[in-house]
């Protein structure tokens, strides 16, 4: 299977290409040596990752090609605002109607809709949000790869399974081989184009190891590489993106900086942002966002958490729930409830309608497995699989019961493209 549409090259300046996909022009960043106008190329997050023979592109655009407006237009029926108001009040049809028509909500109005009560008026919202995506984003829906690397933690975070507290845990870390293998197999033999590595604060992968490893794969297969290790420092950021890393996934958790001081002993909730300031500053695609349900943690925290997300210049927003692991200080908590989840993922769309990928997380498959569907009804976008051999996965126990850990690889992607499908959605990056 294949995460994305080969498009052609139709101007090149500089380092940006102008790329056609059945006659919607996208741009993308082109760092391939030798690129000339009418290559087909495939991109991913906005960079060109590859380009490939026109036969063989021209063979895959034909398949798609009917399929690709059959699915448009699917998209298009399903996302329609629906005119009927029916019990939702003057206030928040103004908002909503505001938010439509694409201008930027104010804090409050914001907040107003992530605390709306009834049903009917959070029906609205997500359809709004769901809108406003299809609006300026169309049908593509970002499937991208995880491989979770190493267990092994060397920070205490209050609600985290994999915490070096967490003395119970077996851990694993992944041979070099181990992980080239699982990237192989990602790229080669399911077709994914974007894959993050993703461990906790390790110490064994030095920022050198790490870039080396970088450089190998990179050697190896055309692919866009995210790294999401924790903080790595800000030497380590230059050294990974020179070494090829072009995103970085790495959430600051929680925009409030007493909450964070208190869950993450030792550690301040600047140092975090100073990281992801620092990543867009050295050009990383950034994915980032907060646990949404923390103890203590409130409406306008979340509303806070979103705003700082779009201020950090998210590329993907990352919001998901907390979910309480048994063996941590926090086990005595609750999940949040499906709607704060949902109308967080639908408040994000309409904070930043234009640009932001979202994604439905795991933890929130993991709380509601109807969750993949309702977060791409409600704004998102985005999806990501678990491409970790599963001989490692129950290890990886950063909350218990994880969504999709005893899937096979084929068994997460036939199931992802058959609900994308349902929606009118393609399992494609375009770019911008
Ligand atoms: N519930 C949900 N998400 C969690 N994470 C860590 N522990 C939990 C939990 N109990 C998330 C954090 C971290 C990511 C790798 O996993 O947000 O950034």
């Amino acid at each position: 299977m294949c995460y994305a549409i080969p498009g052609r090259v139709e101007t090149i300046e500089d380092r940006y290409v102008t790329v056609d996909y059945f006659g919607e022009k996208k741009r993308a960043i082109n760092e391939l040596d030798g690129l000339k106008i009418g290559d087909y190329i495939y991109a991913q997050g906005g960079f060109v990752i590859q380009s490939l023979p026109e036969p063989e592109a021209k063979s895959i655009l034909a398949v798609w090609k009917e399929t690709f407006f059959e699915l448009q237009e699917m998209d298009l029926r399903l996302s329609r605002l629906d005119t009927e108001s029916k019990g939702v009040d003057a206030k928040t049809l103004r908002i909503l109607d505001k938010a439509a028509e694409g201008r930027e909500l104010k804090p409050e109005e914001l907040y107003h809709l992530i605390t709306l009560e009834t049903p009917y008026e959070r029906e609205l919202l997500y359809k709004t949000a769901n809108f406003l995506r299809r609006k300026y984003l169309g049908n593509s829906c970002c499937v991208h790869g995880i491989i979770e690397f190493s267990s092994f933690c060397k920070r205490n975070c209050h609600y985290c399974g994999i915490s070096t507290n967490h003395t119970g845990l077996k851990r694993y870390r992944m041979t070099d081989d181990e992980i080239l293998d699982a990237v192989r197999e990602a790229v080669e033999v399911h077709g994914f184009q974007a894959l993050v590595l993703q461990s906790g604060e390790d110490p064994e992968f030095s920022a050198p190891k790490l870039a080396e490893l970088i450089r190998e794969i990179k050697r190896r297969h055309h692919c866009l590489i995210f790294i999401s290790v924790g903080e790595i420092g800000i030497d380590g950021l230059k050294e990974l993106y020179d070494a090829g890393a072009r995103g970085i996934l790495l959430r600051f958790e929680t925009s409030d900086p007493e909450l964070y001081a208190k869950l993450h002993p030792g550690s301040l909730l600047e140092t975090r942002l100073e990281h992801l300031r620092k990543a867009f500053e050295i050009g990383y695609l950034i994915v980032t966002g907060g646990l949404i349900g923390l103890p203590g943690q409130t409406p306008r925290d979340i509303l806070n958490d979103i705003l700082l997300a779009k201020e950090l210049h998210a590329e993907m927003f990352s919001f998901g729930p907390f979910v309480p692991h048994p063996d941590t200080p926090l086990a005595g908590n609750n999940t949040p409830d499906v709607e704060l989840i949902l109308g967080t993922l639908a408040a994000a769309r309409i904070a930043d309608p234009e640009n932001a990928k979202i994604l439905v997380t795991t933890a929130f498959e993991t709380v509601d497995p109807g969750a993949r569907e309702k977060g791409l009804m409600a704004g998102a976008n985005s999806v990501m699989l678990n491409v970790t051999p599963e001989r490692f996965r129950e290890c990886y126990e950063i909350y218990p019961n994880r969504a999709h850990s005893h899937e096979g690889i084929p068994e997460q992607i036939e199931t992802t493209l058959s609900l994308l499908r349902g929606l009118g959605r393609a399992p494609t990056d375009l770019g911008v």
